[in-house]
């Protein structure tokens, strides 16, 4: 649906504002960005400010901790299974290494598990890279650049982007791994955006003190996707279960992970996959709609493995912060929710109000951003309503073809330019209407830099973890993050097996455990999980999110 007479109009004042705006940047002037102090008083604009969205954990190793309901609701629930019924006897497949899910978390871990000479099954809940990393959009950072940038800056930015909350071990590992990842996906065949000497472009985006975003169009997730699972899929020892969600870890008597027990969601039978090692690559939990908002995630992002993990006895970090992307699409209704990429902004497109006026500088760390797109429309009544009664603000995208010439906008936003066009909106020429949608999970399972989890022989990698990201992830470290982590987990899980693994009885005996807990703190039995998919044919649920999951897996 093209833009109702009302928004046309509305549109007419940000054209009346924007030659001066592209003239202010032409001239190498901004608008002003804002003090740490500034910033701290914005940031109470932020959901994850709202302690009423809280409540502390009743049970399991983070107990005490206090988290969003959503989260709380997930893992303080119990298993689908009842664990005495399950034959442990009967296992259906057997494996050196176990990776539950297929993004590029998984994807990498397999390559390198295979590398260094394991069988590997990645089990995946829908389809192999139906996952975030397909539909990660901007780019990847990475120091590449070393006459102008090094580790040492990206380590400051990624540590300062999340208010100095990240663990330093493993920030210091994603920003020194950096350029030998790009190296990787050059080696195997990633096409990045070059110039025609064979640079590559590169970017700044919001936080990052030099221009290191590498990209491939707007469709930098699906590149990278394409480019590791032909890998992995032409690699003869990885094996891909498909449409099978894992709904229980299972450990050994000595208390090692040992596979897990699976649904397949064709015939509706659990299974088992019995494994040296399992590495838990779930990916994140937009489909949990925390505090109500619309997502960006893939409609299997419902945080599975931070329940496999939680059970098992694995503590949760930094999960009380999850990021709200600055640029949700809020129109047309089909798109709602749907990543507008930093890029547009990392380009030069200034967001604007109701008056045609910036009201935030475009660099801005992302929970800044999006706490004052926030406060633009609900305190300061500054928003634009759309005919669905959604409120946003104008993300000026024609300012980038007067700025960078123009088909700037069609030839390096080619994803979103013909979806808009698929609507009626040229985005080269109209602005989009954005608000800010549930994006990442900043936290989670807590590992070490290793990839190790507390419990033996469960490794974990990507958005599943936390630690990396502190409590505000900066734009492309989540590719980099589940490629250099991704890696990681698959060498180590292939060097445990060689040196710790051992065989043993297998058991469900720490969900019984939890089970008693769940007992013990009044927990009502009809709450269970994992969610495995999220259920729009209940009301609320689809009042937060209409369409856009048939956007996600369309693309
Ligand atoms: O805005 C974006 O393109 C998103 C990238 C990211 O989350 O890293």
């Amino acid at each position: 649906m093209s833009y109702t007479p009302e928004l046309k109009e509305l549109i007419k004042v940000v054209e009346q504002t924007r030659s001066e705006r592209v003239a202010l940047k032409k001239r190498g002037g901004e608008f002003p960005m804002m003090s740490l102090q500034e910033r701290e008083r914005m940031l109470t604009y932020h959901p994850d400010y709202k302690e009423e969205g809280r409540r502390a954990l009743k049970v399991g190793s983070s107990k005490g901790y206090r988290v969003a309901h959503e989260f709380a609701d997930i893992l303080e629930a119990w298993s689908r299974v009842k664990p005495e019924q399950v034959d442990l006897s009967s296992v259906a497949m057997e494996t050196d290494v176990l990776i539950i899910g297929g993004g590029g978390a998984g994807t990498s871990a397999a390559l390198l598990a295979a590398q260094n000479g394991a069988k590997v099954i990645i089990a995946t809940k829908l389809r192999h890279g139906d996952a975030n990393t397909m539909m990660a959009e901007g780019g990847i950072q990475a120091a590449t650049k070393i006459e102008k940038d090094s580790p040492y800056y990206h380590y400051l930015d990624a540590m300062g982007g999340g208010h100095f909350k990240g663990d330093p071990d493993l920030v210091y590992t994603m920003a020194t791994q950096a350029p030998s990842v790009i190296k990787w996906l050059e080696e195997l065949g990633m096409m990045f955006d070059k110039f025609p000497d064979g640079r590559m472009k590169s970017i700044h985006g919001g936080g990052t003190s030099r221009k290191r975003m590498l990209s491939a169009g707007d469709i930098t997730g699906a590149e990278i996707m394409r480019t590791i699972r032909d890998e992995a899929r032409n690699h003869q020892d990885i094996n891909v279960v498909e449409f099978s969600p894992v709904v229980e870890l299972i450990l050994n008597e000595h208390g090692q992970c040992a596979g897990a027990l699976l649904y397949n969601l064709e015939t509706e039978e659990y299974f088992i996959i019995k494994s040296k090692a399992t590495i838990l690559a779930t990916g994140g939990c937009g489909r949990l709609h925390v505090q109500g908002f619309m997502t960006t995630n893939h409609y299997g992002a419902t945080a599975d493995g931070l329940v496999l993990g939680y059970r098992a006895g694995v503590e949760v970090t930094l999960l009380h912060t999850v990021q709200y992307h600055p640029t949700g699409a809020v129109f047309p209704e089909q798109a709602e929710g749907l990543l507008i990429t930093e890029k547009f902004r990392g380009a030069g497109a200034n967001l604007v109000n109701i008056k045609g006026l910036q009201f935030v500088n475009e660099r801005e760390p992302r929970d800044i951003e999006s706490s004052c797109c926030i406060r633009e429309c609900l305190e300061r009544g500054l928003g634009v309503t759309t005919p669905t009664g959604r409120v946003g603000v104008w993300l000026d995208s024609p300012m980038i073809d007067m700025l960078s010439g123009e088909g700037t906008v069609q030839h390096e936003f080619p994803g979103k330019y013909i979806l808009f066009k698929r609507y009626g909106i040229d985005i080269a020429k109209e602005p989009m209407l954005i608000y800010p949608t549930l994006h990442y999970q900043n936290g989670g399972l807590k590992i070490t830099a290793d990839c190790r989890t507390s419990v033996p022989g469960l490794f974990g990698a990507g958005e599943v973890t936390g630690g990396v990201h502190g409590e505000n992830r900066l734009m492309g470290n989540s590719l980099l993050d589940v490629l250099v982590f991704g890696r990681i987990a698959g060498e180590n899980a292939a060097v445990y097996i060689r040196e710790t693994a051992k065989d043993g009885r297998l058991t469900l005996e720490h969900v019984t455990a939890f089970h008693k807990q769940l007992e013990a703190a009044g927990v009502p039995k009809d709450r269970v999980s994992p969610m495995l998919l999220p259920d729009y044919t209940d009301p609320e649920v689809r009042k937060r999110q209409l369409t856009s999951h048939y956007i996600g897996t369309l693309r």
